[in-house]
């Protein structure tokens, strides 16, 4: 067993129910095979179209965030692969989701990203629709002779998508007949309930073109096996090595420590100046965290979270011990990752190319608690192109550490170098450890949408 568990096990147990099951003591990892991952998956073009028809249109997607609508007739844009989303809000307050097709010919209806707005007019030949969906207006309607016996308004609105909230995020699907939203995210959406994460306020979006597939990031991200040799600071003021990971239906979870040094560092007791920068710049100069040894601060943050969770807008309580420290991460099939510490949360979203398979978006929404009164910023999503290496601390305004900007610059640099590796006749396909097993697993759920095993619209959760 880890030392780092052991040090866990022995600190004296809050005895509750907690919402998110601890991840200690391990439970086993389930034996999926030891088959290689082929590399054509990850630019093949006939694949991707696989992926669009089984996958992306059967399951549940991330789109915006409620306060993107923050009043009756806003409307914002999502742009998801091949298709154009518009959400509106009506005069009543109601979210839709549509198509942002034009009925007439099929142009993109709506060219601005977001706004205000009563009705929405396509700019090729003036149809108008109300911020609802329903026609407003169609231009010379006496040249259709389709339309000698009235307009067929019903057949003329917009298309809608289905949608649903959960975490203060509107989220939609593509298929009418898929399983509610809450019911898609099962188990594990209920661990994550213990957040309250629809108290927390929205405070950054970045995203950034990666020359990769949209699955590298995915993978890029599921594993903590490459903490030691691609982030090297890291195991200063973490320990992502030998991490528990658990599998709950077609998503899966992993759990990385904060707040303590790496077993793989010699030195684990003094505190750094990038250590104190890590663990515990916010805190007071007296705080009893100063007083430990670097590798048991996390120990003393469950203590002092714990005694105050009665005086907190916080929801320690609603947390387990290893909640209230440690780093719970969440991914939901496909696309979506939640991952927490107790005050913040961060949300990757990997989006594919509309067209390409060498090309995705990586979204990195920002989340925190603000206490009560305070006025969450005005967030305007942007997005950065591929190449420029300054763009990532550059692009938090604020919002995000340099050095864990500088940890995801690290990520972001592998995507084309795996995109083009995965390519060659050198290639055998990969090969993966039980630390890479939420890569497997993925890989084997894509594959079972695919040949139809999964039935889509009743996944195991
Ligand atoms: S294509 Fe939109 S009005 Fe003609
Ligand atoms: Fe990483």
């Amino acid at each position: 067993m880890a030392l780092i568990e052991k040090d866990l096990e022995a600190l004296e147990k809050t005895e509750r129910d907690f919402l998110a099951p601890p991840f200690l003591p391990r439970k086993p990892i389930p034996d999926l095979g030891l088959e290689r991952i082929e590399g054509e998956r990850f630019y093949s073009p006939e694949f991707m179209e696989q992926e669009w028809k089984h996958v992306w249109t059967k399951t549940w997607q991330l789109a915006i965030h409620e306060t993107d609508l923050p009043e009756p007739g806003s409307f914002f844009v999502y742009e998801f692969g091949r298709e154009s989303f518009l959400f509106t809000r009506d005069k009543k307050g109601v979210a839709r989701g549509f198509y942002n097709i034009c009925q007439h010919r099929g142009n993109v209806l709506c060219q601005a990203p977001e706004g205000q707005a009563e009705s929405i007019s396509c700019p090729f030949h003036g149809w108008e629709w109300n911020i609802d969906g329903t026609l407003k207006d169609v231009a010379d309607p006496q040249f259709f002779r389709q339309f000698d016996n009235g307009i067929p308004v019903d057949d003329l609105g917009l298309q809608q998508v289905r949608t649903d909230s959960w975490a203060g995020f509107i989220w939609f699907n593509m298929d009418d007949n898929a399983m509610p939203l809450r019911d898609f995210l099962g188990e594990a959406g209920q661990h994550l309930e213990s957040y309250e994460l629809e108290k927390r306020s929205y405070m950054d979006q970045q995203s950034f073109e990666w020359k990769g597939n949209w699955k590298h990031a995915v993978d890029a991200f599921n594993e903590s096996y490459h903490f030691l040799a691609l982030h090297p600071d890291m195991v200063e003021f973490g320990e992502g090595h030998d991490v528990p990971i658990e599998l709950h239906g077609i998503h899966s979870r992993m759990m990385n420590y904060n707040a303590t040094v790496s077993e793989l560092v010699d030195e684990r007791d003094d505190m750094t100046p990038l250590r104190e920068h890590m663990m515990a710049r916010r805190e007071p100069a007296d705080s009893p965290l100063r007083n430990v040894a670097a590798k048991d601060v996390h120990l003393e943050i469950i203590k002092t979270k714990r005694a105050m969770e009665n005086d907190t807008y916080l929801p320690y309580k609603k947390m387990n011990d290893e909640q209230l420290v440690h780093q719970y991460h969440y991914t939901f099939f496909p696309n979506t990752t939640f991952t927490q510490t107790p005050e913040h949360g961060v949300i990757f979203r990997y989006r594919p190319h509309a067209t390409d398979p060498n090309i995705c978006y990586y979204d990195f929404i920002i989340m925190a608690y603000l206490p009560p009164g305070s006025t969450p910023p005005d967030v305007v999503p942007e997005t950065h192109s591929h190449g420029d290496h300054e763009h990532y601390a550059a692009a938090f305004k604020g919002t995000f550490d340099p050095i864990l900007a500088n940890v995801l610059r690290q990520d972001g640099s592998n995507m084309e170098t795996m995109q083009r590796g995965v390519k060659s006749k050198g290639f055998k396909g990969m090969i993966l450890c039980d630390q890479e097993i939420r890569l497997r697993h993925f890989h084997q759920t894509i594959d079972q949408y695919i040949s139809g095993e999964i039935d889509p619209q009743n996944p195991p959760v």
